[in-house]
């Protein structure tokens, strides 16, 4: 048991993985009990990672073919993709049963401790990753604010070693990349392994990927219609970000849907960092994605 970043709340470590207290059970239960359909979609992270923008892209390319047509009743303008894409571990408070197919639903669960059924299923699994340092810094902004803006902030180098030794939620950080990684490459068919540098690159290239992933290709007709731009611009950042749906209220796990936006950059590490930090990173990264011949950009 640690003392976690986020909240305070404490982590248990459980199988090689830090899991928050407050999804303990859910996490527990769901192992036992969820079963995995075949035409599910499952999102897997690690928390910071870009889960919220995945939801409302896989969200989107899902639905699609009426979505638009909805206007303002578009569910993407009127809730947050997380009640719109529940975590597994919350099937406790919510019927998953009854979700129309395909079900879209998300883990934050390492590779090796998903819920038997997801492995043995021909469901598919999309996975998005993150340089950690990027990662690390939008996790830090996000435990201080759920401090709030009056507290003092988290003590960035205490939590930068404690990232560092793998105490974060669902963490270690590279046993979760590496995890999917090795899966990713063993059945390619099954998990599309993503990276967020790449999809902020090229957004438009890697819907495209999504849908094709999901054998749900973009027909002519639709790239015609500049379908793929919709979903580009309805999922961006600052459409998302200032939709009230997604400034006000709070998600399953108690969180406010604010928090899931800030600045969606890539490199801000570089405003946070030291260069002892950066080496210390460094060197981990190259330590344990080495030899799997992985890396993210920096
Ligand atoms: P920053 O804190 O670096 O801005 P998660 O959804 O896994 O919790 O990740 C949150 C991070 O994704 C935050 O990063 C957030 O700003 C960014 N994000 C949220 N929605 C996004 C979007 N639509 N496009 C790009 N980045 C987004």
């Amino acid at each position: 048991r640690e003392k976690n970043l986020v909240n305070d709340v404490h982590l248990y470590y459980y199988q090689g993985c830090w899991i928050p207290d407050l999804i303990c059970s859910g996490v527990f239960s769901s192992e036992r009990n969820f079963m995995a359909r075949d035409d599910d979609i499952i999102l897997s992270s690690c928390p910071k990672s870009g889960t919220t923008w995945l939801k409302a892209l896989l969200f989107s390319i899902v639905n699609r073919t009426y979505l638009f047509a909805l206007a303002d009743n578009n569910p993407l303008l009127k809730a947050n993709p997380h009640e719109l894409v529940p975590f597994i571990y919350h099937s406790q408070s919510l019927n998953i049963e009854t979700i129309p197919p395909p079900r879209l639903l998300a883990t934050h669960l390492l590779y090796d401790l998903l819920p038997p059924s997801i492995k043995t299923s021909s469901c598919k699994i999309v996975y998005v990753s993150r340089n950690p340092m990027d990662q690390f810094i939008s996790l830090w902004h996000f435990s201080c604010k759920l401090k709030g803006a009056e507290a003092e902030p988290h003590h960035l180098e205490e939590c930068f070693d404690r990232f560092c030794r793998g105490i974060h939620a669902f963490g270690p950080f590279w046993d979760h990349v590496l995890g999917y990684w090795k899966a990713s490459l063993e059945r390619p068919h099954k998990i599309l392994f993503l990276k967020y540098e790449e999809l902020k690159k090229d957004t438009a290239t890697n819907i495209k990927k999504l849908a094709e992933f999901l054998e749900l290709p973009f027909s002519e007709d639709e790239e015609k219609q500049g379908v793929v731009e919709e979903i580009l611009t309805l999922c961006s950042l600052e459409n998302l970000k200032n939709l009230a749906a997604n400034k006000n209220g709070t998600t399953r796990t108690g969180f406010p849907n604010s928090a899931y936006f800030r600045k969606g950059e890539v490199g801000d590490w570089k405003n946070f960092l030291t260069a002892s930090m950066v080496e210390r990173m460094e060197k981990i990264m190259k330590e344990k994605f080495g030899k799997y011949n992985f890396s993210f950009e920096s």
